[in-house]
């Protein structure tokens, strides 16, 4: 009888060394065991935009080059398309842990800490190449360590296209035109505050709401990039497209900070060499696409055109003033990026 009391106890003290390994080696959320260990990673990573856009490329990206540089030791799910939420719903799952990683747009980030924003100076950049170095400015990665007391660490920035502006039937050829329209910007204060600095009224719907809030004539038009504007279809409903290229649209590369910082150096190193060798394929690979998407458009029967941007310093000039004063960080993004 003692025999098999004996076999039981060492049959039960296998399964927990098993089952402990197992789960060591889950999501990366455990200690590690040294700075060359053979850990293995199952990631998840979550954001809003379909499989077409330039932000889920860019994680694809990620996943690969994650999965090359450790010898498959890190693998990663990816969730686009909002299917695990609202970007508020991914920053929580993301701080909680149940989510490793999220790219994150900077205007909702802005909400969860407000030198985000700073990202929407207007006219801070002359194109994507000037907004990639930006990229690894002192500045840009201030913004990102005041994420740290949330309990994320902020790893990059994304870049899609910049912003443009749509109109259903009202051509939008100087500032003035926005006067009265009804546009659908996004729920950030800094870009929404641009527009209204130039008469327009604008609407915050989610970007689910918007093709058909157009369709209807819910609202006149929209701020948006080249890009959503062919993967959600808007040529469809809006006849004119301004590319005025105005401010640079980053997705926020969030990582749950006791995941990463739970794991050996070498690893955290692989991360962040994957993660900037992804942003640098999305921008060079975005930046190429700049003509095409144009083109695209304008078989798809739009009006594509541009706008002198000298036209916008009046309101360049009133968003520095305003922002500039909101926080330290802001100014010196302003101080640094503005001729
Ligand atoms: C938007 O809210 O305008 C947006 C979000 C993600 C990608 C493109 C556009």
């Amino acid at each position: 009888m003692r025999k098999v009391v004996k076999s039981v106890s060492l049959l039960v003290i296998a399964l927990m060394v098993i089952l402990s390994a197992a789960c060591s080696n889950d999501g990366g959320s455990s200690e590690p065991a040294n700075a060359d260990s053979d850990k293995t990673y199952n990631f998840k990573l979550a954001h809003i935009t379909p499989p077409s856009h330039m932000w889920h490329k860019a994680a694809e990206k990620f996943a690969e080059e994650l999965d090359e540089r450790s010898d498959g030791r890190m693998q990663m799910e990816i969730y686009p398309s909002s299917q695990l939420g609202t970007e508020a719903d991914m920053v929580e799952q993301i701080s909680a842990g149940s989510v490793d990683f999220g790219f994150i747009t900077a205007a909702y980030m802005s909400s969860r800490s407000p030198s985000f924003a700073a990202w929407f100076t207007p006219y801070a950049f002359k194109d994507l190449k000037e907004a990639n170095e930006a990229r690894d400015s002192e500045i840009a990665k201030k913004i990102l360590g005041t994420l740290d007391e949330q309990g994320m660490v902020g790893l990059d920035y994304f870049f899609a296209g910049q912003r443009v502006m749509l109109s259903k039937d009202k051509k939008i050829e100087k500032p003035g035109d926005m006067d009265g329209l009804k546009l659908r910007v996004t729920p950030s204060p800094p870009m929404q505050d641009f527009y209204t600095s130039m008469g327009a009224s604008t609407e915050g719907l989610p970007l689910p709401e918007v093709y058909s809030a157009v369709q209807t004539g819910v609202i006149d038009g929209m701020d948006m990039d080249l890009d959503a504007t062919i993967t959600n279809k808007y040529f469809e409903v809006v006849k004119y497209g301004a590319v005025t290229n105005h401010m640079v649209w980053p997705a926020v590369a969030i990582v749950n900070k006791k995941t990463f910082e739970g794991m050996p150096e070498a690893d955290q190193k692989i991360i962040q060499e994957a993660i900037a060798a992804a942003a640098e394929y999305a921008v060079l690979t975005r930046a190429g696409q700049e003509e095409e998407f144009k083109q695209t458009l304008k078989d798809e029967g739009m009006e594509i055109y541009e706008i002198d941007s000298s036209l916008f310093d009046p309101y360049k000039k009133q968003f520095d003033e305003k922002y500039g004063k909101k926080d330290p960080l802001i100014q010196e993004f302003i101080d640094t990026f503005r001729d």
